[in-house]
């Protein structure tokens, strides 16, 4: 499995992704999701090497599915807990990162609430002409491209054939309802939607939905009928009220009546309509908590397993980017 075109040291936006580097992950993802189905889920690809799981701000799918898929990857992974590290006795993030960088790490995975961080310590580390492939797994609202990367398998799998393409979702609807404004997951998957060739709305109320929006290609609504009308796939994206400093919605009730995704709702959709959400969820608020357990309109399991083998594809690839062919 050796992928031709890949030259990225580090993932840390889907701005510039090409469809054929989305094909290049969606098919080395596929690979592996083949070896995590079989009895022995492991390969010896990034055997003694070092993944160092940087994760300021909390997570649970994404942190430890990259733990998972690293240990699939027979790496050797070291995790970090901000809250009893060096930081709290004054260490900066840089001087952090150096640390794990002087272990031998020679991938970063980093979650940080501020936006901008994984890139800064991208810049760091190839000052440092230290060979470390730095991977954003959530920069405040800037992007998220692995979760984009794994709702795009995620996707493509189920409209595909049995090898999945990004080609799949070309002029498929897709409705992006929720906490727009604040959401990496929406800013990542906006790219690689907008790349695949999907017809993506947009829908939130105003404050949710600002005009900068408008420069992705998508149609902006303030209201969700719209955009749920004949939709083939709805993307509900949770209310981030960690970051609103302000009164955005009047109250979680009245944003579930205006915008909540419910059984009532989906019947706007196409019949064979597919509900996503990157989670955590707010159940009852951007979703019915009976619809997000339904296992016929809901992918939301299919994510979180799609979430292992993207991140198993990522940190393969980019491991030959800096190595040279892996077996
Ligand atoms: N989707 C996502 O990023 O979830 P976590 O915050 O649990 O990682």
């Amino acid at each position: 499995m050796i992928p031709a075109a890949w030259e990225r040291r580090h993932v840390l936006s889907l701005r510039d992704f090409t469809v054929a580097e989305l094909d290049i992950v969606l098919q080395t993802a596929h690979s592996f999701q083949e070896v995590l189905s079989r009895r022995t889920k492991k390969v010896p690809t990034l055997q003694a090497r070092v993944v160092a799981n940087l994760f300021f701000e909390s997570s649970t799918r994404t942190r430890n599915s990259f733990e998972l898929a690293a240990k699939r990857l027979s790496a050797d992974i070291l995790n970090f807990a901000p809250g009893t590290s060096a930081l709290t006795k004054g260490e900066t993030i840089l001087d952090t990162a150096k640390t794990f960088w002087a272990m031998g790490a020679e991938f970063m995975v980093i979650r940080h609430q501020q936006s901008g961080v994984p890139q800064t310590i991208a810049a760091e580390m190839d000052r440092l002409g230290g060979h470390v492939g730095v991977l954003n797994a959530g920069d405040g609202c800037h992007e998220h491209p692995s979760q984009a990367l794994l709702d795009l398998f995620t996707l493509c799998q189920g409209f595909g054939s049995d090898r999945p393409r990004s080609e799949s979702l070309k002029g498929k609807k897709v409705a992006i309802v929720g906490d727009i404004r604040h959401s990496r997951v929406a800013r990542s998957n906006l790219y690689s939607l907008k790349a695949a060739g999907a017809d993506v709305h947009l829908a939130a109320p105003p404050t949710l939905l600002p005009k900068e929006f408008d420069c992705y290609g998508a149609t902006r609504h303030w209201q969700v009928e719209p955009a749920l009308e004949k939709a083939n796939i709805v993307m509900t994206l949770r209310l981030q009220r960690e970051r609103m400093d302000q009164h955005l919605i009047p109250s979680l009730r009245e944003y579930h009546q205006q915008f909540g995704l419910t059984r009532d709702r989906l019947k706007q959709c196409h019949p064979e309509v597919k509900v996503l959400h990157p989670g955590p969820v707010n159940r009852g608020v951007e979703i019915s908590s009976d619809l997000m357990d339904d296992p016929h309109f809901s992918l939301i399991n299919q994510q979180v397993a799609s979430g292992v083998a993207i991140r198993m594809a990522l940190l393969y690839l980019m491991g030959n980017y800096h190595t040279g062919p892996l077996t």
